[in-house]
Parts: structure tokens; sequence; C-alpha cells
């Protein structure tokens, strides 16, 4: 049924795809702790939303925990990409838990502009959306003179005590025309409000989405890897529905439907942040047949980021004994 269903078809890979630096970092961080200190190495919340990645390192013999009260006293416990509130690094150390920050260094600028500017007065008002834990982590730093904005038309429910002294910061993995949205929608009601030194949207984010565009005007169907509570593939999905092509979420090949190939001759590919490439290595595999479709790559340029690991970590292994 593939092979027949695939048929001259035309596979378009959006480039760049898949892993960031701050994702390949938090993966290596729990690899290297592993190593380190043997198993059980604990891990607060999934180090990034993604099932197989988690499913991974849990058979390595990560143990995934929701809270810190489900890790033993002393342990040692890597903190998430996603990042976490500073009543969590309390909890730890009541704990007396071993850290490893595996926090994605762009996630923590944010954490330090949310600290800056509480500490200078403003009200700052977080565009993102509602439960992710990096916005709960990011909250987290001055409760209650942060407020979270989800959309553009939540603006005007805003009560502020200073309109003169407003400043907004966004969660990482927004849609950068939405946001653009959201932003628009604050200056109107705030004309004096300030935004964040440099894009809070990662550059991770914004290349993908720039990427699966690209793909998205020559296909009529666009496939995105990634978990359903992955925030920055669930954006793939929805900008790919915006410029008017059909777009799925998969978490592997698995997940494919052969209905939605149904007529459809050019397919954009793409995956989030958090999705291993080797999935998506697998889709355009299974999705070729026997060799009857045609894989080319829409770049919209390439990345050369990568970030230190942090100082728990960092030494080369050969280098402890
Ligand atoms: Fe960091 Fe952006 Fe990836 S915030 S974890 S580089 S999606």
């Amino acid at each position: 049924a593939w092979v027949e269903a695939v048929s001259s078809r035309r596979l378009l890979l959006a480039e760049p795809r898949a892993f960031c630096a701050g994702v390949e970092r938090a993966i290596e961080v729990v690899e290297r702790a592993l190593e380190i200190h043997g198993a059980p190495v604990y891990v607060r919340k999934q180090i990034v939303h993604n099932t197989h990645v988690v499913a991974d390192l849990a058979s390595r013999g990560a143990v995934f925990v929701e809270e810190l009260d489900e890790v033993p006293p002393g342990a040692t416990v890597v903190f998430s990409a996603h990042g976490v509130a500073p009543a969590i690094w309390d909890e730890a150390g009541e704990r007396d838990l071993a850290v490893i920050d595996a926090t994605c260094p762009l996630v923590e600028k944010v954490h330090a502009e949310a600290r800056r500017f509480t500490a200078r007065g403003d009200t700052v008002l977080l565009i993102g959306h509602s439960g992710h834990e990096e916005v709960d982590g990011t909250l987290g730093e001055a409760p209650g003179r942060i407020q979270l904005v989800e959309s553009a038309a939540a603006v005007e429910d805003l009560e502020v005590t200073d309109p003169e002294r407003v400043t907004y910061l966004m969660q990482t993995t927004l849609a950068v025309d939405e946001a653009e949205e959201v932003v628009d929608a604050l200056r109107d009601r705030f004309p004096a409000v300030v935004g964040p030194g440099s894009a809070d949207i990662c550059y991770a984010t914004s290349n993908r989405q720039n990427a699966v565009r690209r793909v998205a005007a020559e296909a009529e169907l666009v496939l995105v890897v990634g978990s359903e509570n992955s925030s920055n593939s669930r954006r793939l999905v929805e900008v790919s529905e915006r410029d008017g092509v059909a777009a799925h979420l998969v978490e592997s090949v698995e997940d494919v439907q052969l209905d939605w190939l149904k007529g459809v001759r050019t397919v954009g590919i793409s995956a989030g942040a958090s999705a291993p490439p080797l999935l998506v290595e697998e889709l355009t595999a299974a999705l070729s047949g026997l060799g009857s479709a045609s894989v080319s790559v829409r770049s919209v340029g390439s990345e050369s980021i990568s970030f230190h690991l942090p100082k728990e970590v960092r030494r080369p292994l050969s280098e402890r004994r």
C-alpha cells in the first residue's frame, strides 16, 4: 500500500529542522550525568518534550519525576531544558539534592530579563501559553509581578499599576506571527511598553518556522515530527495551516495515515526542536517507498550555535580518573 500510495511523490525536507542546540545540550547533560554518577539519575519533568527521547534515556537509567518530593534526599537531579522557578531551587536545597541544571541558556536569558525588569519596578507581561513548564518557570521569577498574556484579545483585560512602566517578554517557542500580533495590541494599549533587548523567541524556533513555511509554499501536505506537548512543534503545524496547507503532527512514521497522502504529490517534512533527526530519516525512508519518491531539501540557512555544558558535567570523562 505504501509503494502504491507514494509513487512519484516529492518530499521536501525543511532545513533547519529537528534538534536545536538547547535540546542537544540537555540530552548530553543526562547522558553525562549517567556516566559520571551511574543510574539512577533523577530528572525533574521531561528533559525535553519528546516521548522518544524520554523513553530512550529512561531505558538507560534516567528516572523522570514530576516533582522533587519524588527524589530521595541527597540524590542527583537534573532540571529540564525548560527551566524552573527559583522556588524549585530552594526546594532542592532543602532536600539536599545535587542539581545539574539543563535549562537552555536562551530560556535563562528570559529569566534574567524577568528579574531585571521586575527589580526596577516594571509590570512584566509574559506572552506565552498557560500551563507550559517554561512559562511556569519564568512566572516564578517574580510571583505577582509578572502577568501571562495568551493572545491579542486578552490585552484589553490587563490591569497594570503604571502604564508608563510596562515591559513584555515572551516564551521562547511561540509562533513569530502570533506573538507580533500580541505585541501590536500591547503597543496600542500601552504606547510606552518596552520589549526585551533582543528577541525572546529563540533562533531555533524562528528558523524552523521560516523553513516550514518555505516547504509549505510548495507542498499540499506538511508532516511535522514532534510530540503533542512540544510547543515549538505544534507551532510548526499551525504556521503551515495558516499558510493554507494541511498539516499534521506525528510522533513517528507509525502515526502517518495513508488517507492524508491521497492525491498528494508534494509532502513537506519538518520536525520540532525536541524531535530526534533519526525519526525524520525513518519517516522520509518510509515515504520514499522503493525509491519512487524524490527527496530534496529546502533550506533557509544553516545553524552553528552550540552551548557549553554545565560545569558539573563539563570535564571530559577521561580527565576525571
Ligand atoms: Fe533553547 Fe530554543 Fe531549543 S530556547 S531548547 S534553543 S527551542
